[in-house]
């Protein structure tokens, strides 16, 4: 299997007031071509650290980082965000959408970064939010969006770069049930694509939309698994309008912990 990510023996420290913090204490971890992976752990585990290094928001203390063949261990800031810029969209668990700007131009942004030109960028916007359903909202700003439509937003202009990588932290975790089905829905499509996804989940009914989970804690992976019966979030969505799923039942089915689960999702779209 070819690989667009590899992390090598990766550790991260940081300095704080003199002591050392260790986030990641010698991580390796391959992401394959086209996969939706899962990263789970408890709080503080270094999910983020690790999604801020491959999405080389950072780097690491020691170790390696490669992309798509490209080592870029060595590359400069400049470098570094130019590949960002080409090859990865972040997702995170807040949004991150710059207020009193429209939805728009929020999703124009990465596109202003990159020195696309006005009419173009107004084009890919568009097509950007169209493609996450948020056509006919253009000119709403952040606070007059619900939570799962700013999420929406904020794939959009994940996406508005045609990235090759997709990474999510937390991307349902400040969303309603439903709203959070809608969004794994948004990233099982990109994944259907070809568009390689990874994610950050604290709940395993999230993670299970993936096909794989690697579990990480205290800084290191601890084991993988291959996930049996995938969730798809189209059928999920099928279920709760078509009313099969009574809406208590689907916080608790979607927010996990309780066992309780439809088997209605077997057989998941790959
Ligand atoms: N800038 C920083 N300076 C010092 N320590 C940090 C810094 N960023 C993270 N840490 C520490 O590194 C460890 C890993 O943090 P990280 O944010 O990666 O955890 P996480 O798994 O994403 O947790 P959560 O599920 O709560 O988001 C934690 O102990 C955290 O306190
Ligand atoms: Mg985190």
């Amino acid at each position: 299997m070819t690989s667009v990510l590899d992390v090598v023996g990766v550790v991260k420290t940081y300095e704080l007031e003199g002591l050392e913090v260790r986030a990641l204490d010698g991580v390796d971890m391959a992401v394959h071509e086209g996969e939706m992976l899962a990263i789970m752990g408890p709080s503080g585990s270094g999910k983020s650290t690790l999604m801020h290094i491959i999405g080389l928001l950072d780097r690491p203390t020691t170790g390696t980082v490669t992309i798509e063949d490209q080592d870029v261990s060595n590359m400069s800031a400049n470098e570094l965000a130019t590949v960002r810029n080409r090859r990865i969209g972040f997702v995170f668990q807040s949004f991150n959408l710059l207020a009193r700007t429209t939805a728009m131009a929020n999703v124009e942004l990465p596109l202003v970064y990159a020195g696309v030109a006005a009419s173009d960028r107004t084009k890919r916007a568009s097509e950007a939010l169209e493609r996450v359903g948020l056509g006919d909202r253009l000119k709403h700003m952040p606070n007059q969006l619900s939570g799962g439509q700013q999420q929406r937003v904020a794939i959009a202009r994940a996406l508005v770069t045609a990235p090759s990588i997709v990474l999510a932290d937390e991307p349902t975790g400040n969303l309603d049930s439903r709203s959070g089905v809608e969004v794994m829905d948004i990233l099982q499509g990109l994944n259907r694509e070809g568009i390689t996804v990874v994610l950050v989940t604290h709940d395993d009914r999230v993670a299970r939309h993936a096909q794989r989970i690697v579990h990480i804690r205290d800084g290191r992976i601890i084991s993988e698994e291959q996930v049996e019966k995938r969730v798809d979030a189209r059928a999920e969505l099928e279920a709760l309008r078509s009313g099969a799923v009574p809406e208590h039942v689907e916080n608790v089915w979607v927010n996990g912990n309780s066992g309780v689960r439809p088997d209605s999702d077997d057989g998941a779209a790959r």
